[in-house]
């Protein structure tokens, strides 16, 4: 059983999905839950409820903004002191093909999925000062040979999330560690509207058979930002059910 005792662990875009999973994960192992997403909503107010005030705030901010998250830290200073796990969780897919897609969509999904990523690593580091983990979270589409269209431009953008970490990882060695978590294809908002023939070829590559649970994936997260990843730093955790191995 994982102990977060008095680590303050923020999540972005844990309002829904695999963030909210996630929330609920290291608040169950004894953590302070920061949780961050776009506007307050019912779903939100009813996560703090079922996590406990006392356990968990909403800091609301685009992570795509700047002044966004330079407010969102010196909010998170005044409530916490220090931040100790930080989640770069929030993404979107808003993909067409090439030709159907524009320079509008391409630059929305970039600013969200890695620009985002970076602005909070920028401006989060410097409350991590006992240390800490940072677990960004990419996607399979971002591995190697992976990229599928109509997706270029999320592949594109989760494929720069899995350098961006090697590359922090180095870079805030040895006092921060910095891994990746890929998921495969979850059942989540995100992907509900998805074509049933297109899920049932997803399910036919998943060699352990169902599409990824938020739960699965959450786990993965929280084992990352434990103690017991101590020795793990730069790494790329599948979290697929093998369907990487597909293609
Ligand atoms: N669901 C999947 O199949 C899947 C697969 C691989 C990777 N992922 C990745 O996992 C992460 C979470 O996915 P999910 O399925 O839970 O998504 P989701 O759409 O269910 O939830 C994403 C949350 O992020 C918030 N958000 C969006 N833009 C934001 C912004 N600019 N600032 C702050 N918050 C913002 C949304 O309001 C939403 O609450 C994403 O990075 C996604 O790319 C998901």
């Amino acid at each position: 059983m994982f102990d977060f005792t008095h680590k303050t662990i923020v999540i972005t875009g844990a309002g829904r999905g695999i963030g909210a999973e996630t929330a609920r994960e290291f608040a169950r192992a004894g953590g302070f839950v920061v949780i961050n997403d776009l506007v307050p909503n019912d779903q939100i107010n009813a996560l703090l409820d079922e996590i406990g005030q006392e356990k968990c705030i909403a800091v609301y901010a685009d992570v795509s903004k700047e002044e966004d998250v330079i407010r969102m830290c010196a909010e998170i200073r005044t409530l916490r002191n220090t931040i100790d796990i930080w989640v770069n969780n929030a993404g979107i897919v808003d993909s067409a093909s090439l030709q159907d897609t524009t320079l509008e969509k391409w630059n929305r999904t970039f600013a969200i999925n890695l620009v985002g990523v970076f602005l909070c690593t920028k401006h989060a580091t410097p409350l991590m000062i006992n240390g800490g983990a940072i677990v960004n979270i990419a996607s399979i589409r971002g591995a190697f040979n992976c990229g599928r269209p109509p997706i270029a431009d999320y592949s594109a953008s989760k494929a720069g999330v899995i350098s961006f970490t090697k590359t922090m990882a180095k870079e805030l060695a040895p006092s921060i560690r910095v891994n990746c978590v890929s998921p495969g294809v979850a059942e989540t908002e995100m992907t509900k509207g998805y074509a049933q023939d297109f899920i049932a070829k997803v399910k036919d590559e998943i060699y352990l058979g169902n599409l990824i649970q938020p739960s699965q994936i959450a786990k993965a997260i929280v084992f990352l930002a434990s103690d017991d990843a101590s020795g793990i730093t730069g790494a790329n955790l599948m979290v697929d059910g093998g369907q990487s191995l597909s293609k």
